[in-house]
């Protein structure tokens, strides 16, 4: 973290010609269980993981906001005037689609300063840890102070949400930016999509001797196109065909209705949503009377859901949770919105170099591309750093 601040403020310096006023970080998510659930108005559990995005920010006394990065060799220019999502294209279209989205969200546009931004980030692009989310997040909370917004966190990850439906275009739920926002040290964030009514759970991995591993499968994935969009109409079709506003309002008894009254693919992709939702409930209930190490056959249902009855996982996913449940993980599953990115594994922290060894092994055998492999803590959302 030392390090990405100091990269922050060297290259903001390096751009801007003087220091900024500020750090402010947000961190990548994982979702421990609840798989789009989110726009279904159901249940998530996701993490903030210790990788993190740093925006480095100092105000301008003209209307001209000015964004650069270290993964950009052009800084982008915009005036506040222009600032129209049709405007926004490539990766400003993160930092620049929020500043857009608190606009809609109660900030007037016509009457704050423009900016100088400066962007660093640890966390994977592609490997579905939400690296958009942390940076949408990082400059939600600058420009929240920046401009003397006074915004809640919630409506923080509904402007991040806005920009990522209106500006970026992928039509997503409310969890990553959520995660981003109200994560906390080794705890998930417990968050009904309904109400936005989120609790902090311990997750207790330290004590139970337990890491959670992070396998980036090297697909990458986009969500502004095909499957997750696909994905989000047959659970809109399907709430419409049962009579409810969304999929959250089914129960598990209400399947063999379901199963009368939808075609088989519509039935499987919402049977997925209700047995994921109560899954969820099912791991907090189980995470606060037993901890962790319990949780195991949950995360599994929840792959085989994802693989069988929802169709986002890919080959490379199903062979990185099979090959670490067989070689001593508790548990494990593709996270996040499919079609490629990252699965995680809850694993026995001494059994790391032998899960990795033969998850590693398995990919070679397969001529798949070496994934990469990781562990990540739960750790704090989103904040100003100095
Ligand atoms: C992506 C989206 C989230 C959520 C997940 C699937 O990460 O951004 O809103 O729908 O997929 O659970």
């Amino acid at each position: 973290m030392t390090n990405l601040c100091s990269s922050a403020r060297a290259g903001f310096a390096a751009r801007f010609g003087r220091a900024p006023d500020g750090l402010w970080s947000a961190p990548g998510r994982v979702n421990l269980i609840g798989e789009h659930t989110d726009y279904n108005e159901g249940f998530v559990l996701p993490l903030a993981i210790d990788r993190r995005t740093i925006v480095a920010l100092a105000p301008r006394d003209d209307r001209l906001m000015r964004v650069a990065s270290s993964f950009a060799e052009r800084t982008v220019e915009l005036g506040l005037d222009d600032l129209i999502p049709e405007n926004l294209a490539d990766w400003s279209a993160y930092p620049l689609g929020i500043a857009w989205a608190l606009g809609q969200f109660g900030a007037d546009l016509g009457a704050v300063t423009g900016f100088d931004a400066y962007i660093v980030s640890d966390v994977p692009v592609g490997a579905g840890l939400s690296s958009s989310a942390a940076i949408e997040c990082a400059v939600a909370v600058a420009l929240n102070d920046l401009w003397q917004l006074g915004l809640e966190l919630r409506t923080l990850a509904l402007a991040g949400q806005f920009a990522e439906n209106q500006v970026v275009g992928a039509p997503t739920g409310i969890m990553d930016q959520s995660a981003s926002l109200l994560g906390r040290v080794d705890a998930v964030v417990f968050l009904d999509c309904r109400s936005l009514h989120a609790e902090v759970i311990p997750l207790g991995c330290d004590p139970a001797g337990l890491d959670l591993l992070i396998i980036d499968s090297q697909v990458s994935h986009a969500h502004s196109t095909g499957g997750y969009a696909s994905r989000r109409a047959s659970c809109e079709l399907g709430a419409r065909l049962m009579g409810v506003p969304a999929l959250r309002d089914l129960g598990v008894s209400d399947l063999a209705r379901a199963a009368e009254l939808l075609d088989d693919e519509t039935f499987r992709r919402v049977r997925h949503i209700v047995t994921e939702n109560q899954r969820v409930l099912e791991t907090v209930q189980t995470l606060r009377e037993q901890g962790p190490t319990a949780i195991g056959a949950l995360l599994d249902a929840s792959h085989l859901s994802m693989r069988d009855d929802f169709e986002i996982s890919v080959p490379e996913l199903d062979l990185a949770v099979e090959t670490a449940r067989a070689a001593g993980a508790i548990g494990a599953r593709m996270t996040g919105g499919g079609f490629g990115g990252a699965a995680i594994a809850l694993i026995p922290s001494g059994l790391r170099p032998v899960i990795e060894a033969a998850v590693g092994a398995a990919f070679t055998a397969r001529g798949y591309v070496a994934p990469v492999m990781f562990v990540v803590r739960a750790a704090d959302g989103a904040h100003k750093v100095e």
